[in-house]
């Protein structure tokens, strides 16, 4: 006698595969980039990153608005400053163009999450994420850069620090720094994972912050990299972090599960520009078919384990859940 199980009964119709799904992803799980450039005065799509604006501050809050008016509640907030010098002045400058945005953001929506990317890649004239002597991005003294960058943040009003700058001791050091200036409740968001990764490659159009010379390997990791990933969360963890993020998301969505099994605390994801950039060149192709594939992509990088997901699709996908 054939003898087998009958996967099949628990896929018998649509409200019997909406009984046994395992995966949902809610509106609350979205976080929406926004680029705010003090180069402008309207908003400028971003060519690699169709339907993606950078927006001037006088334009900032019609795109908060719409993200708001979608029940989105947090955002990620980058900025493109109108000066880059060697020490990143526009990244932690009280007037610096994030300064302002997040201001101007939390005045007229108090209750959105308001998260500041915090990297000095956009602000310093070298396109490094830290400070460059002699060719090389020195680590501790770019700490008190990037320390002097959330500070001013936080006391411009964001709700979560975000760094990015993949330098060590990044989050003791801000930690410390957020403390002393009284904001021991501000959660830290860590890019604790952060790759070396051409998937970035529409961002730093949009950013402008590409290295004007050599790479980000000596401080981001190598992709083909899984235990050191662990390492990273395990030295974030220690030094204070309260959520961990693991970027970009879909060729790595076997570290999210590992991270995932590593760290009880909440993790994040993010789908990057360039898995962005590529979904949406070919759905205008006519290639795939957008609304699927998206869907699938992000029920995907939460079924790895992320708890949230920093995306472009956020407003998107909100629109269709509405
Ligand atoms: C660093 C930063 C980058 C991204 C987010 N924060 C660029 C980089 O590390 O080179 C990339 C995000 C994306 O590609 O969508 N400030």
């Amino acid at each position: 006698m054939l003898t087998f199980d009958r996967h099949r009964r628990l896929r018998s119709s649509a409200a019997m595969r909406d009984l046994v799904r395992e995966t949902h992803l809610e509106k609350s799980d979205l976080i929406m980039p926004v680029f705010v450039d003090a180069t402008i005065t309207d908003k400028e799509e971003i060519k690699s990153m169709p339907g993606v604006y950078r927006f001037s501050l006088n334009t900032i809050l019609d795109e908060v608005k719409t993200i708001v008016d979608l029940g989105i509640q947090s955002i990620i907030i980058f900025g493109i400053p109108d000066h880059k010098d060697d020490e990143g002045t526009g990244a932690w400058e009280d007037d610096g163009i994030v300064q302002q945005a997040i201001r101007k953001i939390k005045a007229a929506y108090p209750d959105l999450i308001v998260i500041a990317d915090t990297c000095m890649c956009e602000y310093t004239s070298t396109g490094h994420c830290g400070i460059v002597r002699d060719g090389e991005v020195i680590n501790d003294e770019s700490l008190e850069y990037l320390t002097k960058t959330a500070v001013s943040q936080a006391k411009a009003g964001a709700d979560i620090i975000a760094p990015s700058n993949a330098m060590d001791g990044f989050v003791a050091a801000i930690r410390q720094g957020l403390d002393k200036a009284g904001f021991k409740t501000l959660p830290i968001m860590s890019y604790a994972v952060k790759y070396a990764s051409s998937f970035y490659g529409p961002f730093r159009d949009a950013a402008d912050g590409a290295p004007t010379f050599g790479d980000r390997k000596g401080y981001q990791m190598d992709p083909a990299n899984r235990l050191e990933a662990l390492r990273e969360v395990a030295s974030d963890e220690k030094e204070g972090a309260d959520f961990v993020m693991v970027k970009p998301g879909m060729a790595f969505s076997d570290i999210i599960r590992d991270v995932r099994n590593s760290t009880n605390l909440p993790l994040v994801s993010y789908n990057v520009s360039g898995e962005y950039a590529m979904v949406k060149a070919a759905a205008q192709n006519g290639w795939i078919d957008e609304e699927k594939i998206v869907n699938e992509i992000l029920v995907g990088l939460k079924r790895a384990g992320s708890d949230l997901i920093i995306t472009y699709f956020a407003k998107d996908v909100a629109k269709r859940m509405n």
